[in-house]
């Protein structure tokens, strides 16, 4: 038999081909495993089997001032344009979604599942562009739901644009008369600092801001400052920090925020709607696990955000952007009863939070309570409740 070279060739050649073919798939698995494995994230601190069910009500990310000074040289700080979220805001509500997924791991699906979350949003661009980023950090799409070669952060969710969160009323003046004419009556009740030093700041600013600056607008100033601040900016040169000092009682007074915050008729209209459809939505959730979801995000406002706190019997300052208000449901097997708790995180990176109490609900907060005392302090319909104007 002559030694057939051609089909020694073509045997070796086979085999080389069958060991790269191998090697290479060995190479892609290990690889590939070990750059999965990466970013699995352990369970998380809330993957607990009694949770049964979590709102979360969150403010959006950072955003630009609505005000800016004439004098101000920086033509182009704050591109976004009023009220935008910024380039930090949008990193930091991604980053935020990010916590959310190592919380919440294991309670929620690796996949993104329709049946298990739903988002709604205010009708505002920072609010529906906060809850997209917080989706793309908890969702980066995996298995089945990469839908592109070069796109492996985002893949689309949907968000709903029909939160009953009303902490916009302020600019949306005309929506909700009742809430205008308190608003009205609030400013009028207002003590108005007229001692010497506070007159001299306000001509300092004026003059320094190339416009008027009076208790009207100081508000709008203040914030511009927070907003730079919380952007990592510099701040603008003739603003010392004794002024920011001297500026924040006059602007974040405790009595007019107190009469804002823990007002009864100001909760009704701007967090009544929210927190009635929290609890409906626990009720349903509570009745049949298997034909709801388990996570409801809301993005929405720092209004809100306290307000909620505030009447669940909390005092809390004005929440920084990206801070979050989580409402979890637990089921006791053992006493066949659904219980609340509440835990509150004061800033985007918080990652640790804190549980806070339900002081109107007691410890511990059944589902029963909680939901009686919804239905007994906001029963009304909301347009009947706007109507609703004090001599
Ligand atoms: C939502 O906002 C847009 C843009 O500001 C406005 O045109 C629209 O009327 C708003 N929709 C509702 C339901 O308020
Ligand atoms: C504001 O307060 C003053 C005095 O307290 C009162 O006379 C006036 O009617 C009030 N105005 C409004 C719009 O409530
Ligand atoms: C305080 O200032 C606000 C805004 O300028 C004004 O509406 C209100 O009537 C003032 N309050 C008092 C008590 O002067
Ligand atoms: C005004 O400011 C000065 C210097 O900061 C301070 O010593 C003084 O107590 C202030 N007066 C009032 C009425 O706040
Ligand atoms: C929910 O699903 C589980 C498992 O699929 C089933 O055993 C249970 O009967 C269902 N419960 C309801 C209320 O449909
Ligand atoms: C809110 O509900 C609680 C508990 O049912 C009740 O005691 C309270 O009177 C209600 N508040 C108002 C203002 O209706």
């Amino acid at each position: 038999m002559a030694f057939d070279l051609k089909k020694v060739a073509l045997v070796v050649g086979v085999s080389l081909t069958v060991i790269i073919v191998v090697c290479s798939v060995q190479y892609v698995f290990t690889v590939g495993w070990k750059q999965q494995s990466n970013d699995v994230v352990e369970p998380g601190r809330f993957s607990d089997p009694s949770l049964k069910f979590v709102t979360i009500l969150f403010r959006h990310g950072n955003r630009a001032p609505e005000f800016k000074c004439n004098t101000d040289p920086y033509k182009n700080t704050f591109p976004e344009g009023k009220l935008e979220l910024t380039k930090k805001g949008k990193q930091n509500m991604y980053k935020k979604g990010q916590i959310f997924r190592r919380l919440y791991n294991g309670f929620l699906s690796d996949l993104y599942l329709d049946s298990e979350i739903l988002v709604k949003t205010t009708n505002t661009s920072r609010t529906f562009m906060s809850a997209a980023l917080v989706l793309a950090g908890m969702y980066p799409p995996k298995g089945y739901q990469k839908w592109s070669d070069s796109e492996t952060v985002w893949q689309p969710i949907p968000i709903y644009g029909d939160s009953p969160d009303h902490g916009t009323l302020f600019n949306e003046r005309g929506k909700c008369p009742a809430f205008d004419s308190m608003v009205i009556k609030l400013r009028n009740q207002s003590d108005n600092l007229t001692d010497k030093n506070i007159t001299a700041l306000m001509t300092y600013l004026s003059e320094k801001c190339g416009q008027p600056i009076t208790h009207k607008n100081i508000m709008k100033l203040y914030d511009l400052l927070l907003c730079r601040l919380a952007d990592g900016l510099p701040q603008l040169e003739w603003i010392e920090p004794y002024h920011i000092e001297t500026i924040k009682p006059i602007v974040i007074n405790e009595q007019s925020s107190k009469r804002f915050f823990e007002n009864y008729g100001f909760q009704k209209i701007v967090i009544g709607p929210l927190l009635n459809e929290i609890g409906l939505n626990m009720e349903s959730r509570s009745n049949n696990y298997n034909r709801t979801r388990k996570m409801h995000l809301y993005s929405g406002h720092d209004i809100s955000v306290k307000m909620a706190m505030s009447f669940l019997g909390n005092t809390i300052n004005l929440p920084d952007f990206g801070a979050s208000l989580h409402f979890h449901l637990y089921h006791h097997d053992e006493i066949n009863e659904h219980t609340i708790k509440m835990f509150f995180y004061d800033r985007w990176d918080n990652e640790e939070g804190k549980e806070v109490s339900i002081p109107i609900c007691g410890n511990p907060c059944t589902f029963k309570d909680f939901k009686n005392l919804l239905e007994n302090n906001f029963s009304e319909e909301w347009t009947e409740e706007c109507q609703k104007l004090e001599s």
